[in-house]
């Protein structure tokens, strides 16, 4: 047998970002061009927790680009996942034994797409040995590719993101979001919810935890938070964030790390004006005792 075919055939000219970017545009083009045309929409975790095939095509898509030029690397994606928080915490940790880890949510805002309401994204983030280095997020809708690489700052379209300058909360935008989990993550959210929007400018809930992120790092909303999270709904956005000059943090103040589900993403400034109020409403998710 000749050599070659014993060596899978590697493009070892394509960057990282390059392959994160290509991935998330062709898959956001195939999600765009299928908009209306769904035929199996299944529930998963709760009967509000919706998944399509076009979730699952999009996923095996990205999935083949990434594995065509990084065979070695692995693959932390939504839909190989089992739904729940408990399996999420387990793929995650068994993941993050590999150096290299992509974290795919091949559609984020699954329940927007369904019904063709324009916010939903792709977001696709790549670790190494834990650590995000580089964040991209696809809002097809209106063709926006959000792109951070670590230590190399955040772009909209080439254009460096920025977080936004308010300094209170008073004139803050703040986004949220209602979760699909309705036992746990709901109640504590609207607990959030119901204090904060008294406090606030206003309160705005897109539906694509990602596009929330990549819009508190272009400085078009002051702060997001939400309980009840995955790794695929924040990784690559919360690079986006601390990229843009912001700062990500657990819903306690605790610094973002991967296995973070309960996050607060703001432009820093109020940050820590968002992390109290959740305090004292009870509603960070984590046990006050
Ligand atoms: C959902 C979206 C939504 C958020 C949910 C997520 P999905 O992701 O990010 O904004 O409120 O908690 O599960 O299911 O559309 O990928
Ligand atoms: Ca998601
Ligand atoms: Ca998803």
């Amino acid at each position: 047998m000749d050599d070659k075919n014993k060596v899978p055939y590697v493009v070892s000219s394509k960057s990282y970002t390059a392959v994160a970017i290509n991935a998330a545009a062709k898959a956001g083009e195939w999600i765009k061009s299928r908009l209306g045309t769904v035929k199996e929409l299944n529930t998963k975790y709760s009967a509000q927790d919706l998944v399509t095939e076009v979730d699952k095509g999009a996923e095996q898509m990205i999935r083949k680009l990434i594995l065509t030029h990084f065979p070695d690397h692995a693959i932390l994606g939504e839909e190989g996942v089992e739904p729940g928080p408990k399996a999420s915490a387990q793929a995650l940790e068994e993941t993050l034994k590999e150096e290299y880890v992509w974290i795919v949510d091949p559609v984020d805002g699954t329940t927007n797409y369904v019904h063709g309401f324009p916010f939903y994204s792709i977001s696709i983030a790549l670790a190494h040995k834990g650590e995000i280095i580089v964040g991209v997020i696809y809002d097809p809708s209106r063709d926006e590719l959000f792109v951070a690489e670590k230590g190399k700052g955040a772009y909209v379209h080439g254009k460096p993101t920025v977080v936004s300058g308010e300094v209170t909360l008073e004139t803050s935008l703040i986004a949220t979001g209602f979760p699909a989990d309705q036992t746990f993550a709901l109640p504590i959210n609207m607990a959030g919810l119901q204090h904060l929007a008294p406090q606030v400018r206003n309160i705005r809930s897109g539906g694509s935890a990602a596009l929330h992120m990549a819009y508190v790092a272009a400085g078009r909303l002051t702060g997001f938070w939400e309980i009840g999270l995955n790794a695929w709904d924040l990784a690559a956005g919360a690079l986006l964030v601390t990229e843009s000059g912001g700062t990500v943090s657990d819903t306690t103040g605790r610094p973002y790390e991967l296995s973070v589900r309960h996050i607060v993403a703001s432009n820093g400034a109020i940050h820590s004006q968002l992390v109290n109020a959740l305090q004292i409403a009870d509603a960070t998710g984590y046990d006050s005792h």
